[in-house]
């Protein structure tokens, strides 16, 4: 099996937020209880995928440098690059192509936000072999990248916000891909909006028929954080999900324990050095909750 890295991509000018994004990253913004980037961060390690690449804008890097560094806290390993402007996110591929190198890459926008059973990624992952997307039922399809099928259910084409109705299956911010990837971002031109479109890096997979559709089922959520509302809509899901069950989402210092990425020890560590916070109480409950079977 290849190994698969990820990118997180972290960048774009987050227009439709202003003035919230006027002197910050969007996906620094708090979504709930915990910076946004955690869960991207915390698909793509569920995922299984412990090597990381964060892309953003120069202004905003060390912002992010701050908060994760190198990642080895978290038993991860995290690199960062610059994208000057928001070219497009089939961009990232080219800005990632030495990161990427012989490996399959998952790349993740860092604005979206998964919540489900991860196993169908996992599996994805493991038989990827070029290029795999994943499809989301919306209501409102004229607002994303759609996909239209044959009678037979194959994926046919992918139309970036169609005016007439072609489907109701949005292509959601997490795409699998091969080391080919940043050569066919590469023979790209810009779209009539300037940029490097990812619907038509996946239509040029999809023509060598070599893209695979994994349409995600109605157990999951996938929320994007674009808008004011979509932004507050997000917190409430997140807050509603964790004061029910008394479970956090999107945490990736839990993630890292459970994954096997951390040892016990390590985490431990980690966790005492943290302020007196609500975070931190739940992390030290994981503790003795893993503790405790541990011993048993
Ligand atoms: P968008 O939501 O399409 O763009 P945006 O974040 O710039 O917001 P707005 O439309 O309000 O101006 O981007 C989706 C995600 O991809 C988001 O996390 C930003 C990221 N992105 C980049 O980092 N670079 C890019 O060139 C583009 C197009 C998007």
């Amino acid at each position: 099996m290849k190994n698969t890295r990820g990118i997180i991509l972290a960048g774009g000018s987050g227009s439709r937020l202003f003035p919230l994004t006027s002197i910050y990253s969007k996906q620094l913004l708090a979504v709930y209880d915990k910076p946004m980037i955690y869960y991207p961060l915390s698909t793509l390690m569920l995922s299984g995928v412990r090597e990381l690449l964060i892309i953003s804008t120069p202004e905003m890097l060390k912002w992010y440098r701050l908060l994760f560094k190198d990642g080895k806290h978290l038993g991860l390993d995290i690199k960062y690059a610059e994208q000057k402007e928001p070219k497009g996110i089939a961009e990232a591929l080219i800005i990632g192509k030495d990161f990427i190198k012989k490996d399959n890459v998952m790349l993740i926008l860092g604005d979206n936000i998964f919540y489900g059973d991860f196993t169908e990624m996992r599996k994805a992952k493991e038989k990827n072999e070029n290029a795999t997307i994943f499809a989301y039922y919306v209501k409102d399809p004229e607002r994303y990248g759609i996909i239209e099928f044959d009678g037979k259910d194959n994926a046919k084409n992918i139309i970036e916000k169609p005016k007439n109705h072609v489907s109701n299956y949005a292509v959601v911010g997490l795409y699998i891909y091969d080391s080919d990837s940043p050569r066919i971002a590469m023979s790209l031109n810009p779209s009539k909006r300037g940029e490097l479109e990812i619907s038509d890096l996946n239509n040029v997979y999809l023509k060598r028929r070599e893209l695979q559709v994994v349409k995600l089922g109605r157990g999951f959520a996938w929320l994007d954080t674009g808008t004011p509302e979509s932004l507050l809509d997000a917190s409430n899901f997140i807050g509603t999900i964790e004061s029910r069950q008394s479970l956090k989402v999107g945490c990736i210092e839990e993630i890292s324990l459970r994954m096997g990425f951390l040892p016990y020890s390590k985490y431990k560590k980690l966790v005492l050095g943290y302020p007196d916070s609500e975070y931190k109480n739940y992390l030290m409950n994981i503790m003795r909750d893993i503790k405790i079977k541990e011993d048993i």
